[in-house]
């Protein structure tokens, strides 16, 4: 299909009769509203409006919006009732779709089988010429593929939609930004189904009592069925995944310029970008206050990012007052609901010397909830393999401290470097290096996993500067007696032996005086247990 592409400038625009043309004689049309750009039909065809769905690859029960001239030619489609006139006298015409039982001239393909309508009078004034010219009301989803973003400009229509419709109407960028409000007034009661720019808190001033559907603020289960059938899809969504983020303003800052090291998609507002290094992949959505704004821009940024090289995006979630109540909607579904909230997550660093217990006393927070970051397991799996470190290390300490697979010979290096402190402090500093990325890598893991507590388990915390990445730093503690003795028993070595491993480590005291808390663990098991429960509780709290 050719796709013929218009620019208005305004509605007295004669070619906007060759564009109801085309709708009457069952055609496609896309046209500017003040909200997203529609992509209709008539809507009183069926035929015509199954093209809609074929369009946009949409699922045939999801419903489409009829968009009406004046508010009272909902009459002729739909029962109206006192509450309709009630909105439509403050809000029509303007951004607001009002839900009624539907006539029988509607044909239920239109409305994906349901016995209601969603009814719309756009005030966009091109949006309202072509309807009138058309004489039948016109049926129009966003003009996207279906769970890509709302088109908010002509171009994006291109993007989605070319050689799919017959025509396009550029009427230029969409003023409001996200989509129409959507209230349902079945059973006399109005429930929001969908934020958009007529706000909430607007709405109860007119109606009083508004409910909010489940679907608006939570995710639906597999079982659950929103009102509005097209809540419950994965939508408005770029191509890669998206994480919203929430907390401190230094914490979201430090938050981003890691990600953006990593090469991440970063999706803020025009404020944190001035902290952040100057980069394709950070995009902004305006001002930190410009509710206004982040709606207009939300859309067109989540699109850019389909075009640049980022593997995941990362998002400010922005106010939920008045419209951002809706702009934060969209954000949060374009992220199928991930979400990072960097007030709620506390990184813990756990030091303690060998026998110390600190590896019980994490295990036992792991058991309790918390995502455990074991560093020796780390330092294993790196040294495990072939990879960067091991190039490193062979680099500078030879190729005898390779094995044939590839993987570290760690016996050979200890006998390299021991008793030779700057070799010892060159390899701290190489092996530190690839540790921290992959800790780094394992935080961010466990926020994503949407876990508070992130234990950091560290016998070198403070030598590493991995204690830099806690918020908080916990010592395991325990009499020197009862340490060798756990040694000893646990690595069948002699007194002597264990002893020279304990000297070589940090003394409790030194740990101590370190860190923010201090677990002494002097007593059996069940002691060590009692203190990693009553932490637990107290790092949650
Ligand atoms: O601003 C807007 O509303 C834009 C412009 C083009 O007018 N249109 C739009 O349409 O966003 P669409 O199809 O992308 O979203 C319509 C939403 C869907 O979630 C659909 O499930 C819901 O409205 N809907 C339509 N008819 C409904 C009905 N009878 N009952 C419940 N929900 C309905
Ligand atoms: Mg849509």
């Amino acid at each position: 299909m050719k796709t013929t592409f218009i620019r208005v400038k305004n509605e007295d625009d004669k070619r906007l009769k060759d564009a109801a043309e085309i709708i009457k004689r069952g055609g496609l049309v896309i046209f500017p509203t003040e909200t997203v750009y529609g992509l209709g039909a008539n809507a009183l065809d069926a035929q015509a409006s199954s093209h809609i769905y074929k369009a946009k690859g949409r699922p045939s029960d999801n419903p489409l919006i009829i968009h009406i001239a004046r508010p009272e030619d909902a009459e002729k489609y739909a029962y109206t009732s006192p509450l309709y006139y009630k909105i439509s006298e403050r809000f029509m015409p303007g951004p607001i779709t009002v839900i009624m039982k539907k006539r029988d001239i509607i044909p239920v393909s239109v409305t994906g089988g349901l016995d209601s309508v969603a009814v719309r009078c756009p005030v966009n004034k091109t949006a309202r010429k072509l309807i009138e010219l058309s004489g039948v009301p016109i049926a129009a989803p966003s003009a996207n593929i279906s769970g890509r973003p709302s088109p908010t400009k002509a171009e994006h229509c291109v993007q989605d939609m070319d050689s799919r419709v017959d025509m396009i109407i550029d009427g230029g960028p969409c003023e409001v930004g996200v989509e129409s409000t959507i209230v349902s007034v079945l059973d006399g009661k109005v429930r929001l189904l969908r934020p958009g720019r007529v706000t909430l808190e607007e709405l109860r001033e007119v109606c009083g009592d508004v409910e909010v559907d489940d679907a608006v603020v939570r995710k639906m289960k597999d079982n659950e069925h929103p009102l509005a059938p097209g809540m419950k899809y994965r939508h408005y969504a770029p191509k890669a995944p998206v994480w919203a983020v929430t907390g401190a303003e230094e914490k979201v800052n430090a938050f981003f310029r890691a990600r953006e090291v990593e090469k991440c998609g970063i999706l803020c507002y025009d404020e944190d970008a001035e902290s952040l290094p100057q980069s394709e992949l950070v995009l902004t959505f305006g001002h930190h206050d410009d509710l206004e704004e982040q709606a207009k821009l939300l859309f067109d940024a989540l699109r850019r990012f389909d075009s640049l090289p980022v593997r995941e995006i990362y998002a400010r979630l922005p106010s939920d007052s008045g419209i951002g109540f809706a702009v934060r909607n969209r954000l949060v579904k374009a992220c199928g609901f991930n979400a990072i909230d960097l007030d709620k997550v506390k990184v813990v660093g756990i030091c303690g010397s060998i026998g110390s217990g600190k590896s019980t006393f994490a295990r036992e927070l792991e058991r309790l909830g918390a995502f455990r970051i074991d560093c020796d397991e780390v330092y294993s799996v790196i040294v495990g393999a072939p990879g960067k470190c091991i190039d490193e290390l062979r680099e500078s300490f030879g190729e005898n401290i390779v094995l044939p697979d590839g993987s570290l010979d760690r016996k050979a290096l200890s006998e390299e470097v021991f008793s030779n402190s700057d070799k010892l402090e060159l390899l701290d500093l190489i092996t530190h290096k690839y540790i921290s990325a992959e800790v780094d890598r394992l935080i961010l893991e466990g926020e994503k996993l949407g876990r508070n507590i992130i234990l950091v388990e560290a016998p070198l915390l403070f030598e590493s500067g991995f204690d830099k990445k806690c918020d908080t730093t916990v010592a395991v503690t325990a009499p020197e007696s009862v340490k060798l003795e756990r040694i000893t028993a646990r690595d069948g070595c002699t007194v002597e032996e264990a002893r020279a491993r304990l000297y070589r480590q940090l003394d409790d005291i030194t740990l101590s005086s370190k860190s923010d808390k201090i677990i002494v663990n002097d007593t059996d098991e069940n002691g060590l247990i009692k203190s990693a429960e009553s932490l637990y509780k107290e790092l949650n709290a």
